[in-house]
C-alpha cells in the first residue's frame, strides 16, 4: 500500500496561501512520485511494521487495549472521560519513519506519561495543564519565519520545512531541569539539515528559537509567568550536532499539542527547557541570544543548560532523577553526565567551564 505523508488537506487562511491547498487532497493512497517539490512516499501498513519501541517495551506501546486501560485508570483516579485529553479520545495522524541512530534501549515511559506530564506554561504551569488546556490550540496551517545570518531567508510553511526530510524514531533520555526525567520515543529529523538548507553565513555563530506568541489561544500567556514569547538558542555546533532534532511526532504519531505541535526542539543531553515548543521563528545570529529562562532567572538557568550531576541548581542537587512512572516508592536513579550522552557531545564543550557556563 501506498500512503502519502501529506495526505492531510490544508485550510486555506494568512498562515497557509492557496497554492498549498491543493497538496494531496486527491491523494487516495495511490500515488507516488515527485509532485512539485513534495515528496509522494510509499509506506508500509503501520501493521506490517515494527517499530523500535515495541521492540524494547511492547507493553508500553499504545494499542487498542492500552489505551481502554489508560481510560479506564484515569476514570479510576477520578477523571471523568470527558475531561481525557483529546489526544486519547481521537489519537494523531501516523507518521511514516524509518528508525533513527542513537535510540537508548531503556524502556520508554508510556503514552500517559509522555502526553499527560508535561511542561509547556503557555498553557498553564501544572503538568496536567498542558493536555487540558492545549486541544483546540490550531497548528495547522503553520509558518516559521527564518531571518538573520543566511542565504534564504522568508516565511516558510510547516509543509516546506519538514517536506524534504525523512522522519526517524529515535528514543531519547529526556531530563527535566527539575530532577525528574522520562524516555520519549521522538519522531524527527536531525535538525543541522534543515538549517543547512537556509545557507547559514559564516557571521552564524547562534541559532534563536521563538514560540508563538497567542495569548488568545494560549491563556498562560495572559499573566507573567515569564517574558513571552518563550525564546531558546543554541550555538551552531549544538544546532548541527547528529543528536539534536527538530521533532514532529512521538510514538509514532504527529506530535500532540501540549508536547509542542507541530514543531519542537529536542537536545536529549540538556535539561528539557532547551527544547523549545511549537516554534515560529529560527534566527541566525552573531550574537549569543537571551534566553526566557535565563532572562527570568540568571543564578539559576544558564545558556548551555547540559545535564550534569555536578552543578547543582542553587535550590536542589542535580545528582539524581525521578524517573516518572517508576511508582510512589521508587528510588531516584542518579543523573548521567550530559544526560548519558557524553560520548556523543563532550567535544563541544572541550575547555569550557561547565560549573561557570551551566
Ligand atoms: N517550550 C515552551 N514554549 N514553553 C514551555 O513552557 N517548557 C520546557 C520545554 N519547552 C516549555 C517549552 C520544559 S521546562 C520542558 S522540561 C520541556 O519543554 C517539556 O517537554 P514535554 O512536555 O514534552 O515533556
Amino acid at each position: 500500500m501506498t500512503r502519502c505523508r501529506y495526505a492531510k488537506p490544508l485550510p486555506k487562511g494568512p498562515q497557509s496561501p492557496g497554492r498549498y491547498s491543493s497538496i494531496c487532497l486527491q491523494c487516495n493512497g495511490a500515488q507516488s512520485g515527485l509532485i512539485g517539490k513534495f515528496k509522494w512516499e510509499a509506506a508500509l501498513k503501520s501493521d506490517e511494521k515494527v517499530r523500535s519501541w515495541e521492540i524494547t517495551s511492547e507493553s508500553n506501546y499504545l494499542n487498542r487495549r492500552q489505551f481502554i486501560l489508560d481510560a479506564g485508570l484515569a476514570a479510576g483516579a477520578g477523571l471523568a472521560l470527558a475531561s481525557l485529553p483529546g489526544d486519547l479520545r481521537a489519537q494523531g495522524r501516523e507518521l511514516d519513519t524509518v528508525q533513527g541512530p542513537y535510540s537508548t534501549d531503556e524502556k520508554p515511559n508510556s503514552w500517559q506519561d509522555v502526553t499527560t506530564y508535561n511542561n509547556f506554561y503557555e498553557f498553564g504551569t501544572g503538568k496536567e495543564d498542558p493536555y487540558r488546556n492545549a486541544q483546540d490550540f490550531v497548528t495547522s496551517p503553520w509558518t516559521v519565519t527564518v531571518s538573520g545570518e543566511c542565504g534564504k531567508p522568508g516565511n516558510y510553511a510547516y509543509e516546506d520545512i519538514v517536506g524534504p526530510h525523512t522522519f526517524e524514531d529515535r528514543i531519547y533520555r529526556h531530563r527535566c531541569v527539575e530532577a525528574w526525567s522520562m524516555v520519549v520515543p521522538w519522531v524527527g529529523f536531525p535538525l543541522g539539515d534543515l538549517l543547512q538548507r537556509f545557507e547559514p553565513g559564516s557571521d552564524a555563530r547562534f541559532v534563536r528559537f521563538k514560540t508563538l506568541l497567542d495569548p488568545k489561544q494560549m491563556p498562560g500567556q495572559r499573566r507573567a509567568v515569564l517574558r513571552w514569547p518563550y525564546v531558546e538558542g543554541l550555538t551552531m555546533a549544538e544546532a548541527m550536532h547528529p543528536l539534536t532534532l527538530m521533532v514532529v511526532g512521538v510514538y509514532g504519531k504527529e506530535l500532540p499539542n501540549q508536547n509542542g505541535a507541530p514543531l519542537r526542539l529536542v537536545t536529549p543531553w540538556k535539561y528539557g527547557f532547551k527544547g523549545i515548543k511549537s516554534i515560529v521563528e529560527i534566527e541566525f545570529t552573531k550574537r549569543q541570544p537571551a534566553t526566557s529562562w535565563e532572562t527570568s532567572a540568571p543564578r539559576e538557568y544558564g545558556f548551555y543548560a547540559n545535564v550534569n550531576p555536578e552543578v547543582s541548581h542553587p535550590r536542589w542537587s542535580q545528582a539524581r532523577e525521578r524517573r516518572i512512572g517508576s511508582g510512589l516508592f521508587a528510588e531516584k536513579q542518579p543523573t548521567l553526565m550530559f544526560n548519558g550522552y557524553e560520548e556523543e557531545v563532550a567535544d563541544l564543550y572541550a575547555g569550557l567551564d561547565l560549573r561557570k557556563n551551566f
